[in-house]
């Protein structure tokens, strides 16, 4: 029977999100943007768009107003409503990152549940390749970190710190590489 969800199988896509990617010269990705009313989020959403389409990048703005036109022309603003819009939402900005896009999308969004929900759609851009979900399925054995150990060095030469607890950028940790060098002889 229809919309019963045994009964509904997912097909995986012939072409993958890694092979539209390498067509489209970037990385799919969403760029969130979240605030009251009046805030500039759309004006923002809009010469972010500009910017990237200068720079030979393809962007799509989703727009809370917008979509209010279409997709969302059912909903009001009960938080009920509100929370379905950001449901939905997300879910469109994750099939169009998933098809290799910068997806920019500027809507109130007020509940953290659920903008937290959006979030747990998209990969993990702290597990790229997958392998520690894996891993934590027990899908890979003797994965580091996760039932393999990694054993730190107990003298090592240089330490990457953390800047205000905030994890340097490359360009950062090369500098402090660069400095013990450079301090060393
Ligand atoms: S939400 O909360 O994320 O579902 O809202 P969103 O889809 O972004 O829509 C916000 C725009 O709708 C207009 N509007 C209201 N906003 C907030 N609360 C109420 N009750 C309301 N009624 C209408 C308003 O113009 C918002 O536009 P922006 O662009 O955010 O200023």
């Amino acid at each position: 029977t229809m919309g019963n969800p045994a009964n509904i199988f997912w097909h995986e896509n012939p072409v993958g999100k890694a092979e539209r990617e390498k067509m489209l010269n970037q990385q799919g990705c969403v760029v969130w943007i979240t605030g009251l009313s009046g805030s500039g989020k759309s004006t923002l959403a809009c010469s972010l768009g500009r910017e990237l389409q200068s720079r030979g990048k393809l962007s799509y703005v989703l727009d809370g107003d917008n979509l209010r036109h279409g997709l969302n022309k059912n909903l009001g603003f009960s938080p009920e409503s509100r929370t379905e819009n950001i449901r939905r939402t997300g879910e469109v900005a994750n099939l169009f990152a998933d098809a290799g896009l910068i997806c920019i999308a500027s809507l109130i969004s007020p509940y953290r549940k659920d903008r937290d929900a959006c979030r747990a759609l998209l990969p993990d851009k702290k597990d790229p390749k997958g392998l520690y979900k894996l891993a934590r399925e027990g899908k890979i054995k003797g994965f580091t970190g996760i039932d393999d150990p990694y054993e730190p060095p107990l003298n090592c030469e240089i330490e990457l710190q953390l800047k205000d607890g905030i994890v340097p950028t490359p360009h950062e940790m090369a500098g402090q590489v660069v400095s013990y060098m450079e301090n060393g002889g």
